[in-house]
């Protein structure tokens, strides 16, 4: 994975290969459209509130592809929380020239509010990510044999042996350690697809142009390849660093809780328009509602993807996120 996703010149995604939505290889919520942006700059500004709407806020984004996230957001908080939007920074923590390049042509109206970085640096506000931490590079162990990849003349194949005494999500590790010495106060919201410790089944998917790859060594550098993430492991990870565990829950509930505090995000055209408008607003209303439904459905990304919320130096007594409302206590949903 670390070479073929993210070696400079051929990775799939240091190379810019990598392409999201119906054109290219898989979905993301991103790729569904601007309403999953939406959705997520309600629970920030309640995040920007609890914080008492300082105004060194930083919207951290790591794993920002070619920056429609970003773009969604910063379009929603202006329209819709001018305040929020003043008193806030973007950052994308982006080590990849390439993808720093279209994240810069799809945020040129908002050059003076973004800001980009190699690495993790000290921020108060939020760190969000979505599909970021699937992307991370993992090691094949099961019992004591690990499986590597060897190269047998010009054949590329898995050999065993005995297992490293590395965790098999080392990187992702490493990131919660990064993410707890950087927040100096705020939230980290991550998003990804998942399971628990007890169920883990560890394999990697392969998938290119909305197919599963059968193999890794198929497609080399124009397909993706993804783990699913052990949420336990991870949220044992920040406790023992000082986070704690703000939230853990499905996509469903997580959106059905922000979307039943903020009933106005999902409000339709107002009857103050010309006819022309209201066509166009209509047929926005119908793209929104499929929307909806995508990062909804239980059988569509709504079971498929957890969120889960990490928090430093906020008060532990106020009510949960909006997110997490309908959502049951989440160290014993995340097996703790
Ligand atoms: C599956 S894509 C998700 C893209 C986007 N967040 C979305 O939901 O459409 C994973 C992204 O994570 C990025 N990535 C992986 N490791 C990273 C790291 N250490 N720092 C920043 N980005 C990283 C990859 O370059 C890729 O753009």
């Amino acid at each position: 994975m670390e070479q073929v996703l993210y070696h400079p010149e051929h990775g799939y995604y240091s190379s810019g290969a990598c392409a999201i939505g119906r054109k290219g290889d898989y979905f993301t919520n991103v790729s569904v459209g601007p309403l999953f942006g939406q959705l997520m700059v309600a629970q920030f500004a309640e995040i920007w509130e609890e914080l008492g709407k300082i105004n060194d806020f930083v919207i951290v984004e790591q794993g920002a592809h070619d920056g429609q996230f970003a773009r969604d957001i910063l379009q929603s908080l202006q329209e819709r929380a001018p305040e929020f939007f003043e008193a806030s920074r973007y950052r994308i923590i982006e080590p990849f020239p390439i993808l720093r390049e279209q994240q810069s042509q799809a945020l040129e109206p908002f050059r003076n509010k973004v800001e980009w970085r190699s690495s993790f640096e000290p921020f108060t506000g939020i760190h969000f990510s979505n599909e970021l931490l699937d992307a991370m590079p993992v090691r094949l162990i099961r019992c004591n044999t690990e499986k590597l990849v060897d190269l047998q003349g010009d054949k590329i194949l898995f050999i065993e042996r005995p297992r490293s005494s590395m965790a098999f999500n080392q990187a992702a590790l490493d990131w919660v350690d990064n993410v707890a010495a950087n927040l100096q106060r705020g939230y980290a919201i991550t998003i990804d697809y998942g399971r628990l410790g007890n169920e883990f089944q560890g394999n990697v998917q392969v998938r290119a142009r909305h197919r599963h790859v059968d193999s890794p060594f198929e497609e080399i550098g124009h397909a993706d390849i993804t783990m699913q993430v052990d949420w336990t492991s991870i949220a044992r990870r920040a406790e023992a660093n000082g986070l704690r565990i703000a939230g853990f829950t499905d996509q469903h509930h997580f959106l059905t809780g922000i979307i039943s505090t903020w009933p106005d995000i999902l409000q339709g055209p107002s009857s103050n328009l010309t006819a022309l408008s209201r066509r166009v607003l209509a047929g926005a209303d119908r793209k929104a509602k499929r929307a909806l439904q995508t990062l909804l459905h239980p059988e569509m990304l709504g079971r498929t993807f957890q969120v889960l919320a990490l928090a430093k130096n906020v008060d532990a007594s106020a009510s949960p996120l909006s997110g997490f409302k309908f959502a049951r206590e989440a160290r014993s949903a995340l097996g703790l």
